[in-house]
């Protein structure tokens, strides 16, 4: 049975099935409500129900929302499923949404940048383009259903490349074998752009990146965007890795310190040898030991989930403002359920005309 669904500040109606989440139900309809993992573990969907009965799918326990957020309504919309009309409301406004696609690519290039890192160039066919902005990622598609996420690390380019920074896991489904099996030329199926994660153009406020390891890719292009535009507030950008050699574009980002003003650039690694002469520990404590009251910044992080919760504790109680946090955590990949695969299923079939 399907229920309507109204996004109360943004004048829109949707329908959604009683057995989707209601992130699902706006995707199918091609409504880009804000999301990241749709596995109701990183918060980007939740929103207030102002009105209507509503379940969680599959148990889902949301420990991701305060008891604060809770008795005011809010709702891990990813793993939601209405139970009748439902009336919602968003504290931001939504972002444009560009659709995503299902689009196959060929390796370019394939090059280990550290020992635990891949970069990783894919070139689009003859013709074909990859709208999307800083910050978003796309999901490559594996064989058996399985999904792994990875951060376009490249800005939107003419000459339909893209480009990504991929950690190697140990015993990782995907990220091993592309150390070992996978070569130039071979082909890569994907959706995307997916995503939320985005920079907050509206502000003047001065800005701090944190990125932990590659969680530099989707901070990357943000970064390009914000130097090449030369804008005027200042920028730091703190970059944590467990050793130096994990600092993959270095050299890049000191080129950027040296060329734009206002650009501060400071890598901070938690397990040095001895000839490393910069900051060290955990990168979140480097950063509110420069800057001890965060009230008056924007802050954008990205990388593991464990360097996420941490600095996002430590950053709330020196005064970063809640609305000012953007984060992408990069969560475990998954596969997908057979729903959810028999929708793909039919939309790669219209792509490809299958
Ligand atoms: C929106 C988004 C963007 C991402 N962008 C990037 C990116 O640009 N570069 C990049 O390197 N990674 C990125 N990731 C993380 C990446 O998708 C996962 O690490 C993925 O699981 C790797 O796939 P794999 O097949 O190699 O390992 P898997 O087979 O998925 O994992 C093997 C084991 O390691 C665990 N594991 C995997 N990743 C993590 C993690 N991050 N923290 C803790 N345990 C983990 C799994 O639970 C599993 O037990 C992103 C994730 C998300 C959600
Ligand atoms: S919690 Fe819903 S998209 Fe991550």
């Amino acid at each position: 049975m399907d229920h309507k669904v109204a996004i109360v500040s943004e004048k829109i109606t949707f329908e959604v099935q009683e057995d989707e989440s209601i992130v699902d139900g706006a995707l199918r309809k091609g409504i880009g409500l804000p999301y990241s993992c749709r596995n109701g573990q990183c918060g980007t969907c939740k929103a207030k129900v102002q009105k209507g009965t509503w379940k969680y799918l599959h148990d889902f326990s949301p420990d991701i929302l305060t008891r604060f957020e809770i008795d005011q309504g809010m709702v891990v919309l990813c793993k939601a499923a209405p139970l009748e009309a439902l009336q919602i409301e968003f504290d931001h406004p939504l972002e444009e949404r560009i659709e995503p696609r299902v689009l196959k690519a060929k390796i370019e290039q394939i090059e280990p940048v550290a020992s635990d890192v891949i970069h990783l160039t894919l070139r689009l066919p003859e013709g074909e383009s990859l709208p999307f902005r800083p910050g978003h990622y796309v999901d490559f598609l594996l064989e058996e259903n399985h999904r792994r996420s990875f951060s376009l690390a490249s800005l939107p380019s003419q000459d339909s490349t893209l480009e990504f920074h991929i950690r190697k896991i140990p015993g990782g489904y995907f990220s091993e074998r592309l150390f070992t099996d996978f070569q130039t030329g071979d082909e890569i199926r994907f959706e995307g752009p997916l995503g939320s994660f985005r920079l907050n153009d509206r502000t003047t406020r001065p800005m701090i990146f944190v990125a932990g390891g590659t969680g530099f890719a989707p901070i990357k292009p943000m970064l390009e965007r914000i130097l090449v535009n030369r804008k005027t507030e200042p920028v730091w950008f703190y970059w944590g890795v467990r050793n130096p050699d994990s600092l993959y574009m270095d050299e890049l980002v000191k080129q950027w310190e040296n060329q734009y003003e206002g650009f501060h650039y400071i890598p901070v690694v938690s397990e040095p040898d001895k000839k490393w002469m910069g900051k060290t520990g955990p990168v979140h404590n480097v950063v509110v030991h420069n800057h001890s009251n965060l009230s008056g910044f924007d802050m954008y992080m990205a990388g593991p989930p464990a360097m996420i919760n941490a600095a996002r504790t430590v950053f709330l109680a020196h005064r970063l403002m809640e609305d000012r946090l953007f984060c992408d955590t990069f969560l475990p990949g998954y596969s997908l359920p057979e729903k959810t695969k028999n929708l793909l299923v039919s939309r790669i079939r219209r792509i490809f005309q299958m």
